[in-house]
């Protein structure tokens, strides 16, 4: 790909290349994920459908000038995050150049009934299971549910999530909860790395963020279990006296930038459970308020 960054002074109004040149690299990796998605990915759509026939000079160059760094300094061109950069890159190029990419991305389409029937169950048969045998999950059924988690939304496309996965019993000790964890498959704890918010300045304008990343590939994981036939439940965090995660991070011996957000148990149910039930939509939607 072509240099097409020269002109950039500063990222973020504070970055300048030398700092980009030292700069740790998991921040830069932060850094090149969210300048794609704000200086390429979120303006090239509206771009596209009002298309004036005109190159758009600076058009995604940040991003281009984090990439070209991230390569000057050697790190790895094939991971499935750089290959995302890297098309997106390919694309602001062009609009650079005065070219109008053609994008051929599917629009999606109602599935038929019998994947219907299969969403369905999977949403709806879902439960929290509180109660486990003690037994191991194999490790492919682990990653399985853990790949679900990884495609889930994420703000920024930031990247920032860690998974930890608490196997024994000993481990699992680590994690307090209101129900027993003495037997089950697994525990595992969803986190995040504090310094790649940090860099983009996520922790100050969007600090609920992380959290919600969490949640959102915590939710992926569960229903991938119940998918495979295993049980799940979501396990609250607690905060002030005896908090959860200054607990956990102390005696699993975590650096301070990695923050745990959430943590799920994972397992071969002991015993079926009654499916909860919420209240009826109607009294769940808000309608205006009249005057
Ligand atoms: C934010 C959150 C925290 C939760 N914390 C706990 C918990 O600490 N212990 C627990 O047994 N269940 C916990 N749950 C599971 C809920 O109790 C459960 O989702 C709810 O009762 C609805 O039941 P269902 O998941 O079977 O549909 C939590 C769920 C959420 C979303």
């Amino acid at each position: 790909m072509a240099t097409t960054a020269a002109t950039v002074q500063w990222i973020f109004g504070k970055y300048t290349r030398e700092d980009l040149m030292i700069m740790d690299p998991i921040a830069l990796r932060g850094l090149l994920h969210e300048r794609t998605h704000h200086m390429i990915e979120v303006p090239l759509y509206p771009t596209l459908l009002k298309w004036r026939g005109r190159a758009i000079k600076s058009f995604g160059e940040q991003a281009q000038l984090c990439y070209e760094i991230w390569c000057a300094r050697g790190f790895t061109d094939t991971a499935p995050d750089i290959q995302w950069v890297k098309k997106y890159l390919a694309i602001a190029e062009q609009i650079r150049a005065g070219e109008k990419p053609e994008l051929d991305e599917p629009l999606p389409t109602p599935f038929t009934p019998e994947e219907m029937a299969v969403v369905n169950k999977l949403i709806y048969g879902r439960r929290s299971y509180r109660d486990y045998l003690d037994k191991p999950i194999p490790e492919e059924m682990l990653e399985t549910i853990m790949e679900a988690g990884r495609a889930a939304p994420i703000g920024c496309n930031l990247g920032h999530l860690k998974f930890i996965v608490l196997r024994t019993s000993k481990e699992r000790k680590m994690i307090w909860s209101d129900i027993s964890t003495r037997s089950c498959g697994a525990i595992i704890v969803l986190c995040h790395d504090k310094r790649i918010a940090a860099v983009v300045g996520q922790d100050k304008v969007v600090p609920q963020n992380a959290g919600f990343d969490a949640a959102a590939a915590g939710d992926h994981m569960l229903l991938m279990a119940h998918a495979l036939g295993l049980g799940g439940c979501w396990l609250s965090e607690l905060h002030g006296e005896g908090d959860t995660a200054e607990i956990f991070k102390k005696k699993y011996g975590l650096p301070d930038y990695i923050e745990p957000d959430l943590h799920i148990i994972l397992g071969y149910p002991s015993i079926g459970i009654i499916k909860s039930l919420r209240t009826p939509l109607k009294d769940m939607i808000i309608e205006k308020p009249q005057k």
